[in-house]
């Protein structure tokens, strides 16, 4: 399993906090917000990661993350030269996909708790499977209308009247077929390559799994600085009561086996000294249960 950040787009909706830096570099309590998206793929096991993003930013996502191999990753990086739609990231990593299936989450979305449904997901071989969330305001994003059997029937880009309340979030895991689907699309009104239209055409080929998500799993929007501070809050709330860091990608890689615990010495050796070190230098002496 290939994975996918697409961390493009202008943020032109959260100026200026995103005129000289991309949305996903912005802060969200104690990290950037890609490591969020990226700690996602990390607990599922996903170690080959494209980050895809506009030419400007994507020296900073080097920076931020090399190769990868620090944490047992091993990242690529491409470009996309205009916001073209989040389906053109298969025809840009149509080289770094192979023939392999790939899951591909959006650099500014947020998921935390228990992970199974995503689990589950990554277990099939075939077809593709999105998820649906229940949101207060579902016209914002692709919406999917379940039949009384909880089987998708439709699927729309934030239409104006939403059939139901389940937004789809951006995370989305696809066979190998996502890449030729992905080419044979048209533009939609907005200009862009939809992921919706991707979703569509697997559904009509009777390939699409649909799961909801259910209580206990936060999804977070952060298009809107009062949903970066709520994201801040909630994170810092959980961090500072329980003592253990959301989306600590070191840990993760530790916690995984990515590295081992001499390499995680080494790494913490190159941080400088802040509270990340300090947690770092804990989770160490003490480990971790559970991510
Ligand atoms: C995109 C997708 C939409 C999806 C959303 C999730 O919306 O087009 O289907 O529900 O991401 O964040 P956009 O980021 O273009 O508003």
């Amino acid at each position: 399993m290939k994975g996918i950040i697409l961390a493009g787009g202008s943020g032109t909706r959260l100026y200026p906090i995103t005129k000289v830096y991309s949305k996903q570099l912005s802060l969200i309590y104690d990290k950037p917000l890609i490591y969020y998206p990226l700690s996602i793929l990390m607990l599922a096991g996903v170690r080959e990661v494209l980050i895809i993003s506009d030419a400007d930013t994507i020296p900073l996502y080097q920076k931020l993350f090399n190769d990868g191999n620090q944490i047992g990753m091993s990242f690529s990086y491409e470009i996309q030269t205009a916001p073209n739609g989040i389906a053109e990231a298969f025809i840009i990593g149509e080289n770094f996909i192979g023939n392999d299936n790939v899951t591909l989450i959006l650099g500014d979305n947020i998921f935390y708790g228990k992970l199974d449904f995503l689990y589950r997901a990554i277990e099939r071989k075939e077809g593709a499977t999105v998820f649906g969330y229940q949101v207060n305001d579902p016209e914002r994003y692709g919406v999917v209308e379940f039949d009384e059997n909880g089987v998708a029937v439709s699927i729309e880009e934030k239409p104006k009247n939403p059939k139901s309340k389940y937004a789809v979030p951006g995370l989305y895991v696809y066979d190998n077929n996502v890449i030729d689907i992905s080419k044979n699309l048209k533009p939609s009104n907005r200009n862009e390559l939809e992921i919706t239209d991707v979703n569509v055409t697997y559904m009509n080929r009777g390939q699409l799994h649909v799961e909801k998500i259910g209580r206990g799993i936060a999804w977070l929007d952060t298009g809107t600085p009062e949903a970066l501070l709520q994201a801040s809050n909630l994170f810092g709330v959980i961090e500072d009561r329980q003592g253990l860091k959301v989306a600590c990608i070191e840990e993760i890689a530790y916690h995984r086996n990515f590295i081992s615990e001499k390499e995680f010495e080494n790494l913490i050796s190159l941080i400088p000294k802040s509270n990340y070190r300090d947690y770092l230098i804990k989770v160490l002496k003490e480990g971790t249960d559970d991510l």
